[in-house]
């Protein structure tokens, strides 16, 4: 195909099977290195892996430094651990597990440091993971806790195109929430979470003026989010094209 994106991926593979070897040295180091490497180093390299799309070197490089107190490093710990817990061949015991691991580890990062924009994005990301696992109530009561840091991301970082989408993904779950489902939010809690579907367009179409969403090297995210909002308007046309594409993701 004469597509630059599959260029580029095919680009992308091939370095990394040419690095892979020196990959896996580092890994196998890495009970070595971790006297003396700095944070920095390792950020690098699991930035690397992350944009590779290694998600088990990269799970198995950062959860060696898990007692970390590094926000920048558990974040990333967090979006690793759910990264894995995505993947087709994790059964679903050990999804359960990863996905409440993520979320332990998206906390650790938020009370290292609340400033940090990404901690709020994934401790809002993961726990909206946990309520597959959890009864209704919870969920709602965590649907507040969800919103309140996607818009503390948002503050910290007004250019993060994913915060604001999924923020905006929030909006339309909430908006479209069925009868039964406010009756039952309603019973449980005075005021419980709504949106309107303008609301969330407020969102969708802030999140497209700058980088769009799926640009960010973030398409297993998106497309996880995407198949969330099933009814979500496609509205341009790469998102026409993620529907089609969908199937295959
Ligand atoms: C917390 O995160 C912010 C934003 O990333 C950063 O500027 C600041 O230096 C961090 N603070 C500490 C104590 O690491
Ligand atoms: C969808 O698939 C087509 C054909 O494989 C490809 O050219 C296009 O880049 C894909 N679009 C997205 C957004 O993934």
């Amino acid at each position: 195909m004469g597509n630059p994106g599959t260029f580029k991926r095919g680009l992308l593979l091939s370095a990394l099977s040419f690095l892979g070897f020196e990959t896996y040295q580092v890994i196998s180091q890495a009970a070595v290195v971790h006297a003396t490497a700095k944070v920095e180093e390792i950020l690098e390299q699991a930035d690397y892996l992350y944009e590779s799309g290694e998600t088990e070197k990269l799970y198995q490089l950062l959860a060696q430094y898990k007692e970390s107190e590094d926000a920048e490093l558990l974040w990333r710990l967090a979006r690793a651990s759910r990264d894995v817990a995505q993947l087709s061949r994790t059964s679903e015991e050990e999804k359960k597990l990863l996905v409440y691991e993520a979320l332990e580890y998206a906390k650790r990062a938020l009370e290292k440091n609340e400033s940090n924009f990404a901690a709020h994005k994934w401790y809002a990301i993961c726990l909206s993971d946990v309520g597959d696992y959890e009864g209704i109530k919870v969920k709602i009561a965590n649907a507040y806790i969800i919103k309140e840091h996607f818009e503390k991301a948002i503050e910290l970082n007004p250019k993060d195109a994913t915060s604001i989408h999924l923020m905006g993904i929030w909006c339309y779950t909430f908006a479209e929430m069925p009868w039964y489902q406010r009756r039952i939010a309603k019973m449980l809690f005075a005021s419980p979470p709504s949106s309107t579907y303008e609301e969330a367009l407020v969102y969708f179409h802030r999140a497209e003026q700058g980088k769009t969403y799926l640009k960010l090297h973030n398409k297993k995210l998106a497309a996880l989010w995407l198949t969330k909002a099933r009814d979500y308007p496609a509205h341009t046309e790469e998102d026409k094209q993620v529907r089609r594409n969908r199937s295959s993701l």
